[in-house]
């Protein structure tokens, strides 16, 4: 049987400090918060939920009235067409969720084992696992203080003549420097896969993420701006790119036989019922982007009255789609990370800690013994982001805000 990888803090050394304690629990109780009237609409403010308020419904009951809800009915093509064209792409290959189409946009490029590829430690597990499924190595590059991305300076250093290709990842909603970045991957003519999971509708000096190096990753897991409840796409303007994917993801049957198989190929399909949902989510995504830059700059008006809290960052030349609401905490703030998310949580307010980055995961701790992060492990001690769902009202936020208020001052500070 597959053993777990126990990591315990003690074998951390001093990078057990940043590891953050257990979930609080969510109490289902916000008490109505007197100097803003109302009482709020619902018991507690998730994190993140769907926004359903389009045509999903009216296309997925023709889906399943016409009764095609395998992966071979026409929504799937149309998602793919509608959501690569509002990404800058010429072509979409929609799939069975983000982490998937990380690995199939990998293995379009024949990785061998030991062959690496640079992505940033400071990222959700599925960016590093996608590259270990194809036996690759992870190559590991810290985040930059300024956007909470990787550093693209220290890229090059990173770079070996087993160096394949580079994994940026749109931490958040925030884009990466595209054009830098694509420097330093044309002077080595390596392969750049934008890992844009959490930045629909971001924008790099005013051209849309997911059009901006060899190929992108997206997920449309229920928390992110577009939703499929579970799903995915890779989305690239490279014809032998797209054409390969679309074939590694349906197991790789060839055009000549059916039963004929000239790659290890997957089952990552989409169902026409998800494309149903993820087309009608297409068309509101201008209405989602603008909902989150409005929430976001609503939260930061309110918060930077707050001593001791970062809001989130937005470089001059970016347009940050502010998919998760995240800030970090300074000693003024006079409360940890963990106490602040403890006291939301008794409120029914749900959080999140920022990523714990790669090399302290239980999982890859063994890999880079010994390598040392500090702005993503800084990022890691002090991060948490704030309910940030699209349908979040000023009300919402301004509760969130009251209850931060109420926790420092419960504390003393
Ligand atoms: C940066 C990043 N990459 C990949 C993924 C994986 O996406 P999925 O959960 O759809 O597999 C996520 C999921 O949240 C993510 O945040």
């Amino acid at each position: 049987m597959l053993k777990a990888r126990e990591l315990q803090l003690d074998e951390m050394g001093d990078l057990a400090d940043i590891i953050p304690g257990q979930e609080p629990v969510l109490q289902a109780v916000i008490n109505p918060i007197p100097q803003f009237g109302k009482a709020p609409r619902r018991p507690i403010i998730p994190v993140c939920e769907p926004t359903l308020s389009g045509n999903e419904l009216k296309y997925v009951t023709e889906a399943v009235e016409t009764n095609w809800i395998s992966s071979a009915g026409s929504y799937i093509r149309q998602f793919e067409s509608s959501f690569a064209e509002k990404v800058g792409s010429r072509y979409g290959v929609a799939c069975a969720n983000g982490t998937v189409a990380l690995h199939l946009a990998l293995a379009t490029l024949g990785l061998d084992p030991g062959d690496e590829v640079i992505i940033p430690t400071f990222t959700m597990i599925a960016t590093a696992n996608a590259v270990t499924y194809l036996g690759a190595r992870p190559v590991l590059v810290d985040a930059e203080p300024c956007t909470w991305n990787l550093d693209i300076e220290q890229v090059e250093s990173r770079i070996t003549p087993r160096t394949r290709a580079i994994v940026v990842v749109h931490t958040y909603g925030h884009p990466v420097d595209m054009d830098t970045l694509n420097a330093i991957a044309a002077k080595h003519a390596l392969f750049v896969l934008e890992d844009a999971a959490e930045a629909h509708g971001a924008r790099y000096k005013d051209r849309p993420v997911g059009s901006l190096g060899d190929a992108a990753s997206f997920s449309f897991y229920g928390n992110k701006i577009i939703t499929t409840g579970e799903g995915g796409m890779v989305t690239t303007n490279r014809e032998d790119v797209a054409r390969l994917a679309w074939n590694l993801r349906d197991h790789a049957f060839s055009a000549e036989r059916h039963f004929w198989h000239k790659y290890l190929g997957y089952n990552y399909r989409m169902t026409n019922l998800q494309a149903a949902v993820g087309l009608a989510q297409t068309e509101q995504l201008e209405r989602f982007v603008a909902a989150r830059r409005a929430n976001a700059a609503h939260y930061t008006q309110l918060l930077s009255k707050i001593p001791g809290i970062v809001t989130p960052p937005e470089a001059t030349w970016a347009t940050n789609v502010f998919w998760m609401y995240g800030i970090l905490l300074e000693k003024e703030f006079g409360l940890t990370r963990d106490a602040l998310r403890q006291g939301l949580a008794q409120r029914g307010i749900e959080t999140r800690t920022f990523f714990i980055p790669m090399h302290c995961q239980p999982i890859y701790f063994d890999q880079y013994r010994g390598e040392r992060y500090p702005v993503a492990e800084d990022l890691c001690r002090r991060g948490l982001y704030l309910p940030s769902a699209s349908n979040l009202t000023r009300q919402d936020i301004e509760v969130v805000v009251q209850a931060i208020r109420e926790c420092r001052s419960e504390a003393g500070a």
